[in-house]
């Protein structure tokens, strides 16, 4: 049965993703003194911050290797010029896997586990910002020798995907949908399930099928205008907009100057501590989303890291007066992390495929993760202005943006668990006046099947 190990094989892509975010943080000195060599000056906040965000987005393996390379191979030129490029080529990498990887388990997850297989993505990006931590130790690859090693080591899991991915089965869905293959598919199927009667499997594939060719594929344009999708994309994109704007970010880039500033004596260990946390508590979600349900995990999670938020404040003004306080603000991050990881973290990246049928699923998909990685982008851009502005009341800004996101998601997030796609469009149907025009369409997988006359127009 080789499910498990193309569900492996596809997450290795988010390893590498949070590889890439993590590495920057613990090494953050040993190659500024790098940078500030070659630059033949001390570095300003504008090069630190460059370094830390400029990942943006790109893709495939190759990519990855030749980001790892540049990476590997920064001390031949200028450090900071190669270093920058690798990691540019990386974000293009980790843009595009992080929308990869959720619809490609989304597609071969069973309704029952659609949940906890999508938590996987989640779980790979927390398993590599925590190897990225722990390599960053300065006895290991975090010092003046092996810091380039420890970067462009961020292209290493590409090579290991490039050479399991050609040994899983093409997915079914795609041999039996989109290539008509129906004896490939059955070859397919018994590969990942083992041996057994597929044809409940091929029937079920037979009526997505023919949903598939009922719905046209929706551009990023028409899924925009349309009114039809309004109030999914939106629910969608706050979700990843609450994801970022809780400042999680702030956490994983900065933890190690947060500690110190704390008063923590070894930083890096409460930074590792921090990945560990994060990664036990992103398994405790993969055990509960099924179960508990993305409504409430998102709930109880955004919630929890408002009151954590404050808790840091509190930890971080009074610290001058009582030394104690540097307990509270550290107990008061790490909660946050577990908070997070509950249910704000894992749960925006895969409900999007949940919230749109197959249609306007792809654009969706895209535009999510564009504003997750653009405001990705501006907080890791802006939190170092911010704070040196704001001071110890940092994390205030954080608590007020995260109240308003739990009482969002109070509103207007609907429970997408065990319920197929017209179940999901049927609430949000319910919540949308009939625009005038819009043509109903019998079979409903979707929040729009894309025939109606508006969708028409709109292209
Ligand atoms: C999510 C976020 C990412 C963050 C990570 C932390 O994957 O998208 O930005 O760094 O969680 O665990």
């Amino acid at each position: 049965v080789e499910s498990g190990n193309t569900v492996f094989s596809a997450v290795l892509g988010s390893l590498q993703y949070g590889y890439s975010l993590g590495v920057i943080n613990a090494p953050q000195k040993v190659i500024e003194q790098h940078y500030g060599r070659s630059l033949g000056c001390s570095l300003r906040n504008e090069t630190k911050c460059a370094c830390v965000t400029d990942w943006g987005m790109l893709m495939v393996n190759v990519l990855a290797v030749i980001a790892g390379l540049l990476m590997v191979l920064a001390k031949m030129w200028k450090p900071h010029v190669m270093v920058i490029a690798g990691r540019c080529v990386m974000g293009f990498y980790c843009g595009l896997s992080s929308g990869l990887v959720p619809m490609y388990i989304g597609e071969i997850a069973p309704m029952a586990y659609r949940g906890s297989l999508g938590t996987l993505h989640q779980l790979a990006i927390v398993t590599g910002i925590l190897l990225s931590q722990v390599l960053g130790l300065e006895f290991l690859l975090g010092n003046d020798y092996y810091w380039p090693l420890l970067l462009g080591l961020s292209g290493a899991p590409a090579v290991l995907q490039s050479l399991l991915l050609p040994l899983c089965p093409e997915s079914p869905r795609y041999l039996y949908i989109k290539r008509g293959m129906v004896e490939e598919a059955k070859n397919s199927l018994r590969r990942l399930k083992g041996e057994y009667d597929p044809s409940a499997d091929l029937e079920e594939m037979r009526r997505e099928k023919e949903e598939v060719e009922k719905e046209a594929q929706v551009s990023i344009a028409v899924l925009v205008r349309s009114s039809l999708y309004r109030q999914q994309l939106f629910v969608a994109l706050m979700m990843h907009l609450s994801q970022q704007l809780s400042g999680i970010n702030a956490i994983f880039y900065y933890s190690t100057a947060i500690f110190e500033k704390a008063g923590v004596t070894q930083p890096v260990y409460a930074t590792i501590g921090v990945g560990v946390l994060n990664t036990v508590f992103t398994m405790v979600s993969v055990a509960l989303v099924d179960r508990a349900g993305r409504r409430t995990l998102t709930l109880i999670g955004l919630g929890g890291m408002c009151i954590c938020a404050v808790a840091m404040t509190v930890g971080l003004v009074y610290l001058r007066v009582y030394s104690w306080m540097s307990y509270v603000s550290m107990s008061a991050i790490f909660l946050f992390v577990c908070f997070f990881e509950i249910g704000p973290g894992p749960i925006p990246w895969f409900i999007v495929a949940e919230l749109f049928s197959q249609g306007p699923r792809p654009a969706a998909i895209a535009l999510a993760g564009c504003t997750n990685w653009t405001s990705n982008f501006i907080i890791g851009m802006t939190f170092p202005y911010i704070e040196a502005l704001c001071g110890s009341y940092v994390f205030i800004l954080f608590a007020v943006l995260l109240f308003g996101f739990t009482v969002f998601t109070y509103l207007r997030v609907p429970e997408t668990k065990g319920k197929t796609f017209e179940e999901i469009a049927a609430v949000f149907k319910k919540g949308r006046k009939q625009t005038p025009g819009t043509r109903k369409t019998g079979t409903g997988t979707g929040t729009g099947t894309g025939t109606s006359t508006e969708l028409e127009q709109l292209k």
